[in-house]
């Protein structure tokens, strides 16, 4: 089988996309409006690309011929906390990302707790082990709207860990229990990891 992406309609591609690139991390995205109302959505066209600078991505599609809340709030506060999601924080991550209209504070909507930032305007989630304050360093767009992207580029300037999950040196996987978005409704944990040292020449 061999497919075109051109030749698939929206919803096609859409599920031909997200079954293949998997497991994706989620992005849950703390924004804050012009208005000053918090926002919080899950974003799975996510990655890290780039080490010094820390740079990330995250690929936004249009609402119809709107822009999403985060995408909105971005662009006008140059700014947003990635927090990353973990097994207890799927429920409310999913929830948030339901259509909110924008006068809604998503952390009230779905009971999380904002903390203020040390340097950027949008919140941290409380209840997130691992929160990465970003600017915003630019965006590209792709496509058209409704069916286009708009692909936010920032800087994660500081990295809050909880304690228990830094070793010094790394990220204590086995104590994290990151979720992964996969195609359709799924879902995937991270506890079932293998080891394999990376190869080396003789
Ligand atoms: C796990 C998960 C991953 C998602 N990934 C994306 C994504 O990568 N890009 C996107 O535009 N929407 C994605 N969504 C949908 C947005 O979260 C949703 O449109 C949300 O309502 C946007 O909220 P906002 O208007 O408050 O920004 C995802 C939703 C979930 C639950």
């Amino acid at each position: 089988m061999k497919i075109k992406p051109a030749s698939l309609d929206k919803k096609d591609l859409h599920e031909l996309m997200v079954g293949a690139i998997v497991p994706r991390p989620i992005a849950f995205i703390s924004t804050i409006g012009k208005d000053g109302i918090f926002n919080l959505a899950a974003f799975s066209f996510f990655n890290g690309l780039c080490l010094r600078p820390a740079i990330v991505a995250i690929g936004i599609g249009w609402r119809g011929l709107e822009k999403k809340d985060t995408l909105r709030n971005i662009e006008d506060s140059k700014d947003f906390v990635i927090n990353m999601v973990t097994e207890p924080l799927a429920q409310a991550m999913n929830q948030s990302s339901a259509d909110y209209p924008s006068e809604v504070d998503e952390f009230k909507e779905v009971g999380l707790t904002p903390v203020k930032a040390d340097l950027v305007n949008a919140p941290l989630v409380a209840e997130s082990p691992i929160n990465m304050e970003c600017k915003l360093v630019q965006t590209l767009e792709f496509g058209k709207m409704p069916t286009g992207s708009t692909v936010v580029i920032g800087e994660i300037v500081l990295v809050h860990v909880k304690d228990d999950l830094w070793a010094g040196d790394h990220i204590e996987i086995s104590k994290f229990h990151a979720i992964g978005r996969l195609g359709q409704d799924l879902y995937c944990r991270t506890r079932d990891t293998f080891e394999m040292k990376r190869a080396v020449l003789t």
